[in-house]
């Protein structure tokens, strides 16, 4: 497998105008703006940059530069006063209503102006940072207003970067596609599951690829199941009204999960190149076992926090789930009846992202040992801990000194924070922006990912009222 070549350094990119749809959203203020104002500090934005922010409400220079110093989630002494004041030097405002052209139009000629004053034709990346029922508004008036062309001669690139959820559904994931096949060529769009930047996921490919001793052990002879779960302490947190037709099957399951599964479970790709990640990520959830009316049942857990309904924005009778468990198959030799279990949950009893690999019980496991006798006591697990504590552990057999054969698991532990030098960059954002400008899709969903997972996850919806709907205590570790 050849290693990465990383493109060319941003400092030598032409110059680019980053424009967000919906700056005066709550993503903007919460991970863009800090993303790019901590890029821009580390110098990792183009020596030439503007960022061009449109939204419906009214500003005067001062008072947009006002709200977003105002806005934006940084730590009180995180930047020098000085850094942002230069930061903000690069930002300015576009009013204008997402169906109205002529706003387009306005926003074509501000961007004309900055490429005026540059001399040269400038890259542009839009990001849509807007519910997704104004996907396709925007998508079209980019396209009216010749926003998706590139101005030169080919120098300056334009890229779309655009928010989860893609879709409803199969068919409205596969509309949105078609609207923006329609504008921009697969490389130029950047289909954003934040879960992808996160870094130890990132570490799988390379603990997997690049320790001789643990790739020999990947598949059905020696691994037992895969535990893969995002929990989250925190329950609507406000966000009410936009969970509720979706649940936690379509908000987090359709990708994040599956984009673990994916990373775990993966063959080995040609390279490092985003094409080839990409098409091995494709390629395993292509290969997921669909469920059918029968085989659901049994495979899915879904439950309900008591007390969602009565939060702000959920519906009075809501059926909707903030928790599931499902146990996934892969229809390949390599994993031909492992389990995947994927299970996560809202007001679980504590926030975590993990994923614990069980190893076979070893043949020699069933002799004496200490501690509590069940099954998963005798097996080894690896543990990726995606957040917060940030590390690997392995579980593994130790003989107590003594004169008895008696075996006792202890732990080999790595942890991020221990490693001075280890900085985990804690705003996904920060390096999805950087990988778009840099024009790296490893860490972003390509078409195929998507309608893969959707398959899949059509699949569970289609047959949902094979399953019932379990109540469970805000608290809860584990949902029956
Ligand atoms: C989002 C979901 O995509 O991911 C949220 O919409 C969820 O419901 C969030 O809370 C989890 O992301 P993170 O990075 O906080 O683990």
């Amino acid at each position: 497998m050849t290693q990465p070549d990383r493109p060319v350094a941003l400092f030598a990119l032409n110059p680019t105008i980053f424009v967000i749809f919906g700056i005066t959203g709550d993503l903007a203020s919460r991970k863009l703006i800090p993303a790019l104002l901590n890029l821009y500090t580390k110098k990792l934005l183009p020596s030439r940059f503007a960022i061009l922010g449109f939204s419906r409400r009214m500003f005067n220079r001062e008072e947009f530069r006002e709200f977003i110093r105002s806005r934006m989630n940084v730590r009180l002494g995180q930047f020098k006063e000085e850094d942002i004041k230069h930061f903000l030097d690069h930002m300015s405002y576009e009013q204008g209503m997402f169906d109205d052209a002529g706003a387009y139009i306005r926003l074509a000629s501000k961007m004309k102006n900055i490429d005026d004053r540059w001399g040269q034709c400038s890259n542009k990346l839009y990001h849509l940072s807007v519910p997704p029922t104004l996907y396709e508004k925007i998508l079209s008036n980019i396209a009216r207003s010749g926003l998706a062309q590139s101005c030169g001669d080919g120098s300056g690139w334009t890229r779309v970067l655009i928010e989860k959820p893609f879709g409803s559904d199969s068919d409205t994931a596969r509309c949105l596609d078609k609207l923006l096949g329609t504008l921009f060529k697969e490389e130029q769009i950047f289909r954003i599951d934040h879960y992808l930047a996160k870094e130890v996921l990132q570490n799988i490919m390379a603990f997997r690829f690049s320790n001789s001793m643990f790739e020999p052990l990947w598949n059905r002879h020696f691994i037992d199941k895969v535990h893969i779960k995002l929990f989250e302490k925190s329950g609507m947190d406000g966000r009410g009204a936009f969970y509720d037709p979706i649940g936690a099957l379509k908000d987090v399951g359709q990708n994040h999960m599956l984009m673990m599964l994916a990373i775990v479970a993966m063959e080995a790709p040609d390279s490092f190149k985003a094409k080839d990640i990409r098409c091995e990520r494709a390629k395993i959830l292509e290969k997921l076992k669909l469920m059918t009316g029968r085989s659901i049942r049994g495979r899915v857990v879904r439950g309900q926090y008591m007390g969602y309904m009565q939060e702000s924005g959920i519906s009075a009778q809501s059926q909707t789930e903030t928790y599931f468990r499902i146990q996934a198959l892969i229809n390949s030799s390599r994993w031909k009846d492992v389990p995947f279990y994927l299970e996560s949950g809202k007001a679980m009893s504590e926030s975590k992202v993990e994923i614990d690999v069980y190893f076979k019980k070893g043949e020699r496991n069933d002799r004496q040992e200490t501690g509590v006798g069940d099954a998963e006591n005798k097996q080894n697990i690896l543990t990726f801990r995606i957040q917060p504590e940030e590390g690997i552990r392995i579980r593994f057999f130790v003989k107590v000194p003594g004169y008895d054969y008696i075996t006792e698991s202890k732990t080999l532990k790595f942890k991020y924070a221990d490693v001075a030098s280890f900085d985990i960059i804690s705003n996904d954002y920060e390096r999805l922006i950087h990988d778009a400008f840099i024009g790296d899709q490893a860490l972003f969903a390509s078409t195929d990912e998507i309608m893969a997972s959707w398959k899949f996850m059509m699949s569970i919806l289609n047959n949902l009222r094979q399953t019932k709907l379990v109540l469970y205590e805000k608290g809860a570790e584990y949902v029956e």
